[in-house]
């Protein structure tokens, strides 16, 4: 039997190379060797390519030999890269570079804010029952906010509502009523429309926060009347509830742009009452301050605390928690 021509030089390429990747004192260094050793141009390689070379009964032998010498140089480069990571991990540590104690930077899965959840929940069944669902300016002007809404300069209800005024004559809207206004200033009526937002007014404590959030409702057509303001306003919060025992009132009360107004409270079977909204008929000033002729057209206008919603349907007692951000309290709606 004849010996392999090979034998011995491959051996010596497998020596060499463990010795040289244990030369290499950082990741940069191991990799370039890897390439002398691996790569197109490495010793290997040449000895694959002479193969062909052999008489062909000696070739399968003579490939298997090569390969186990490349395994051999494989496996010595996987151990001398662990044992660098593991030699900086050591030297970090040493050098309290990295603090093993901090918590890990797991990803924890996002989630809807209950606030957002309830929003959505809220468009929903307003659609179904019919609304579309319109938007407007966070920072609004003093036409839009009051005088629109038939509130005139010193009218007592702009002191009312405690405002946040901002540059040149603006305000963060106190309400979101003067989405009513920008609506029917682009739209003639019908109009049937629900517009959320963030609203904000100088208050502060468990019920109140200085940003909260109103949704605004407008069904204007020619005869609309505090029946169907009554109606869908029960039906909707049947269906949010999910309950049937949700009673609705009525309480007079005073907003310019309504007459009649009303305050509405709601309950749970024999429960406590809950203000809820503030709504009425339209007043016939605002429909004539877009140029809708009142003697047309006529409907209903609601504006509703969702937050209020939101806190009954979770059970939350404080509207803070809300808006603290507080990873603790909003995981627990995901
Ligand atoms: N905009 C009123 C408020 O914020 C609520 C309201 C809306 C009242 C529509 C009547 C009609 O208090």
């Amino acid at each position: 039997m004849s010996t392999p021509p090979s034998t011995g030089s491959l051996d010596a390429i497998v020596r060499d190379a463990i010795a040289a990747f244990a030369a290499c004192r950082d990741p940069a260094a191991l990799e370039n060797a890897k390439a002398a050793w691996l790569g197109k141009t490495g010793a290997l390689t040449a000895r694959l390519k002479a193969l062909g070379q052999l008489p062909p009964a000696e070739r399968p032998a003579a490939g298997a030999r090569i390969n186990q010498a490349k395994e051999a140089i494989e496996a010595a480069l996987v151990r001398r890269r662990e044992a660098l990571a593991e030699e900086k991990l050591a030297g970090d540590l040493a050098a309290q570079a990295l603090d093993v104690s901090l918590p890990g930077r797991g990803q924890g899965g996002g989630g809807l804010h209950p606030i957002t959840r309830t929003l959505e929940r809220v468009e929903g069944l307003f659609r179904s029952l019919g609304f579309t669902v319109a938007d407007g300016p966070e920072i609004e002007d003093d036409f839009h906010n009051f005088t629109a809404l038939n509130t005139p300069e010193n009218h007592p209800a702009r002191s009312m509502q405690d405002t946040f005024y901002v540059d040149g004559g603006l305000v963060l809207r106190t309400h979101t009523s003067p989405i009513q206004i920008r609506w029917m200033e682009g739209h003639p009526p019908p109009i049937k429309i629900i517009a959320p937002g963030r609203v904000y007014r100088v208050d502060s404590d468990a019920t109140h926060s200085p940003m909260f959030h109103q949704v605004e409702g407008l069904w204007i057509d020619e005869d609309v009347s505090f029946a169907d303001l009554k109606g869908v306003i029960t039906e909707f919060l049947r269906r949010f509830f999910e309950r049937d025992d949700v009673h609705v009132r009525f309480r007079p009360s005073f907003f310019p742009f309504v007459e009649p107004g009303a305050e509405i409270d709601m309950a749970f079977g024999e429960g406590r009452w809950l203000e809820l909204a503030g709504a009425g008929q339209v007043h016939p000033n605002v429909l004539k301050a877009v140029g809708i002729d009142p003697q047309r057209w006529q409907g209903f206008a609601f504006g509703m605390g969702y937050d209020r919603l939101a806190m009954l349907r979770y059970g939350v007692a404080d509207l803070r928690l809300f808006f603290e951000n507080d990873l603790k309290f909003l995981e627990q709606f995901r």
